[in-house]
């Protein structure tokens, strides 16, 4: 599924970022890794991005409860 249509980028990449970061992610940070770099554009990305960050960053944080 392709996340932002300004930089596109997709929700595997998303996924593959937060993955090969390893702990908790913000969204600008995310957002940055995934465009290359860029500003977001439109936004109209940044709530569905925002929900697959919080779902990573609550999965690694049960983890290290
Ligand atoms: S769709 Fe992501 S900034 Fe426009």
């Amino acid at each position: 599924m392709i996340v932002c249509l300004c930089h596109p980028f997709s929700d595997k990449k998303v996924k593959d970022h937060l993955d090969g970061k390893g702990g908790c992610s913000s969204v600008s940070e995310t957002y940055s890794a995934c465009s290359g770099g860029e500003k977001p554009n439109c936004c109209q990305c940044l709530e569905t991005l925002k929900d697959i960050v919080q779902t990573h960053n609550r999965a690694q944080k049960a983890v290290s409860v």
